[in-house]
């Protein structure tokens, strides 16, 4: 459903009465477009003091084609970047502002003590309007409770307020990020900072994404425009809305696929696989036999690289006035099917090495919501699937995740009453809904060698919205 009020708010007239009212602007987002650089623009780089990450970050940047500008809190930045072979110049003199720049990335990894942080500020402080429409600002950290002292821990603990913060002040389309990068862990910033500094991530913000040691092979052949190339995927529910559109991405990333859905959808599903070159298999994944013949499938293509497990349902209700099959709909195809599908395939060996496994939570799962007592059961039950078992999959070189959409436009949203659905799509630091591709982009990233130091972790696609947060 289009979302009118964007469009109002994005007129002149609108643009005035909006302002003049102090009502929310939301900005058209960007979104990607294949063989577009990852991001069109200068990054700004600042760094504290003891800086971790001015070298990986250097040859990431380099490796993207970006260009970069040096901020006065590190000035060093320059001879670093033009011996890399990157034209980089000093983005201010003084007290007066640079010119605009697409994104912010600062090192804070070194930040140990309190009044250290007073750097990270000036340069916020300085920079944070010369950001363009659409940008980004990333901050680069420590995961805290692997810091050597316990200020260190703490300063790296308190920039989680300082993003969420800023991500909810910056506004204009702009996406503000907390990447947690582990010792050791470098080789895995190039694959996050694609992502996190391009269109694709257009919907996700206020989030913390921690890198560890990546679980798959390192990625120095990766082909960046088909991340996917050579990888075969399993997409349930693939034949309408985030589901059709993962299958979408996942394609245009140069995946094979195998797209599922019930028997009742196979003509929506067979013309979408026949578009994208896939194979179509109709099963209700919540019948007894459905992840053995899934398994059986797996083994019979010579094993798959991933599954999404994005099918999923409501049926809502009140507790008090639900009835047990409502229930047990919902959990059986959310919960209990993405379970022993896993188990099936875990157990017949049919998932390759560096396989990753998406699962569809819901912000619904992390902060509950009145009448989908059954629905937020099973979507916070996939967080807890892979939470419990990434220890197991990284043991096997795979990686387990979930995406937690908030507000996407869809059938599902289209169809909420228009005060309510009004409600949802402004309660986020985005101002509006997002778009089906955006949970698709996020989905083809951790489903990608890119997010290869990801795993265990639960992915907000909401726009910071605030329910949960
Ligand atoms: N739309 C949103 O705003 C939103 C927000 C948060 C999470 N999600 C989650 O994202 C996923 C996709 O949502 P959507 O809005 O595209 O929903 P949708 O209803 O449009 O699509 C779900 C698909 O799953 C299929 N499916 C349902 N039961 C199945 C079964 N037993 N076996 C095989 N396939 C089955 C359906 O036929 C359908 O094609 C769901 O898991 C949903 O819970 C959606």
């Amino acid at each position: 459903m289009p979302d009118s009020y964007l469009s109002f708010a994005n007129s002149r007239f609108g643009a005035f009465l909006t302002s003049k009212l102090g009502l929310p602007r939301p900005y058209p987002l960007q979104r990607f477009r294949s063989h577009k650089p990852v991001l069109e623009g200068e990054v700004l780089i600042g760094a504290g003091p003891q800086h971790a990450l001015l070298h990986p970050l250097v040859s990431a940047v380099s490796s993207m084609n970006v260009n970069t500008l040096a901020h006065d809190s590190v000035p060093q930045w320059v001879a670093l970047a033009n011996s890399a072979g990157m034209m980089s110049g000093r983005w201010s003199v003084g007290d007066a502002p640079g010119t605009r720049v697409a994104a912010l990335v600062f090192d804070a990894t070194g930040l140990s003590r309190v009044e250290e942080a007073e750097s990270l500020f000036r340069f916020l402080h300085q920079s944070l309007r010369s950001v363009r429409l659409s940008g980004r600002v990333l901050l680069l950290s420590r995961p805290p409770e692997v810091c050597d002292s316990a200020e260190h821990a703490t300063v790296q603990r308190a920039l989680e307020g300082l993003m969420r913060s800023v991500a909810k002040e910056a506004r204009r389309g702009i996406a503000v990020q907390l990447v947690q990068l582990a010792e050791g862990a470098e080789s895995t910033l190039e694959g996050a900072l694609r992502f996190l500094l391009s269109p694709r991530s257009a919907y996700v913000s206020g989030q913390v994404i921690r890198l560890g040691m990546p679980q798959a092979q390192a990625f120095p052949d990766l082909d960046w425009q088909r991340p996917l190339a050579g990888r075969t995927l399993l997409v349930t529910g693939a034949s309408r809305g985030i589901g059709e559109s993962i299958a979408e991405v996942l394609a245009r990333d140069g995946a094979q696929l195998v797209c599922l859905d019930v028997p009742q959808a196979e003509p929506a599903l067979t013309k979408v696989a026949a578009r994208l070159g896939a194979r179509a298999v109709s099963l209700d994944i919540a019948e007894p036999q459905a992840p053995s013949a899934i398994a059986d499938l797996a083994l019979e293509m010579g094993g798959w690289d991933g599954v999404i497990h994005n099918a999923g349902i409501t049926r809502d209700r009140t507790i008090a006035r639900m009835r047990p099959e409502r229930w047990q709909q919902v959990v059986a195809v959310n919960l209990q099917a993405p379970i022993r599908i896993n188990e099936a395939l875990l157990n017949a060996q049919a998932l390759k090495s560096g396989a990753t496994v998406v699962c569809l939570s819901s912000i619904s799962g992390i902060a509950g919501n009145a009448g989908q007592g059954n629905y937020a059961f099973s979507k916070a039950g996939l967080i807890g699937l892979v939470q419990g078992q990434a220890q197991a999959f990284a043991q096997r070189s795979m990686t387990i995740n979930a995406v937690a959409p908030g507000f996407i436009e869809t059938t599902m949203t289209a169809a909420i009453p228009f005060a309510i659905r009004e409600a949802g799509r402004r309660m986020n630091s985005m101002s509006q809904g997002g778009q089906p591709v955006d949970v698709a982009e996020a989905v083809a990233w951790l489903a990608s060698p890119a997010a290869a130091g990801v795993n265990g972790q639960v992915l907000r696609v909401c726009g910071q919205n605030l329910l949960g947060a």
